[in-house]
């Protein structure tokens, strides 16, 4: 294998490391613990597994964690009043609601809901525009975690050509923005782009966030540039479940310069960043100085 290994899994601990440091400063010097709320609503599986670990590094790092669990049949206006509760609550500083939402939750209502300046995964729309126009926001954790390792791998992104696969609000269009916030050229692709491979082809950095298993073979990555992988598809190969990215890892791990692993790649950002995007939102919030080096 030709790339450099881009471990997210240690990168990520490093970011707990920095937020924990924090943390430790926030009560010392200002007697002020960062808070978290967190809310479920319903039972599925894998939300539930992603917000016991959210809970867990919460308080790893010293912060409080408020985990909020709703039956499944919560009526909109229980969940808002929830919400309106945690907005007005000084000891929480973030505050998460778990995606998906049941069928019968309106989730544009109910992430704009949230206070702008708590609103740690940086979906409200306020954040949005913010981010669009290039002002102090809260920046969604997946695309931040992105953003910090490519940032420490090449420090100056400046000039070079970004192509985003995918063009979700959660990961590839907040993704374009900060590339572009980092002078990069860049391009959004997707399903209906044509000739994807020659998009591809020309980009010195490419982040896939598709969702499809294996989609971009490594003929389609120039020599030597960078791939941030984050798709993480549960597929069935050799008689086993596996977890494989949106790249395929070992022919592009031939051409790329440096290569995010899936498991072990962008995954473990996106909680370290939810805990960075907390600590920021916390020094807002009493201002203070911010971490130096968790945001955007
Ligand atoms: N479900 C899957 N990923 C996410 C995320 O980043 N934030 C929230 N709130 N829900 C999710």
């Amino acid at each position: 294998m030709a790339a450099t290994l881009i471990d997210g899994k240690a990168f990520a601990a490093k970011v707990r490391g920095q937020v924990a440091e924090h943390v430790a400063r926030l009560k010392e010097q200002n007697g002020i613990t960062p808070g978290l709320a967190v809310v479920l609503v319903g039972e599925d599986p894998a939300s539930q597994v992603y917000v016991r670990s959210k809970g867990k590094q919460t308080v790893e790092v010293g912060m409080n964690s408020y985990e909020h669990k709703l039956e499944a049949d919560t009526s909109e206006a229980d969940l808002l009043a929830l919400i309106d509760q945690l907005n007005n609550d000084a000891s929480v500083h973030g505050i998460l609601v778990q995606l998906p939402l049941p069928k019968h939750l309106d989730e544009d209502l109910v992430i704009n809901s949230i206070a702008p300046e708590k609103d740690v995964d940086g979906f409200h729309i306020s954040n949005v525009g913010l981010l669009g126009t290039g002002q102090k926001s809260m920046v969604p954790c997946t695309p931040l975690g992105c953003l910090m390792m490519l940032r420490d791998h090449h420090g100056s992104l400046s000039g070079m050509d970004a192509v985003v696969i995918g063009r979700s609000n959660i990961v590839g269009k907040p993704m374009a923005q900060l590339l572009l916030g980092d002078s990069c050229t860049v391009t959004i692709a997707h399903s209906r782009t044509e000739d994807l491979p020659d998009v591809v082809r020309r980009a010195d950095i490419v982040v896939a966030a598709v969702g499809r298993p294996e989609m971009v073979p490594g003929d389609w990555i120039k020599e030597g540039a960078t791939v941030i992988d984050v798709g993480i598809n549960r597929i069935e190969r050799d008689g086993k479940n596996v977890l494989v990215g949106d790249v395929d890892f070992a022919s592009a791990a031939e051409r790329a310069g440096a290569i995010t692993p899936v498991p072990g790649g962008v995954g473990p950002m996106t909680i370290a960043c939810l805990l960075a995007n907390t600590v920021t939102a916390c020094c807002r919030a009493n201002n203070l100085a911010e971490p130096e080096g968790l945001t955007a």
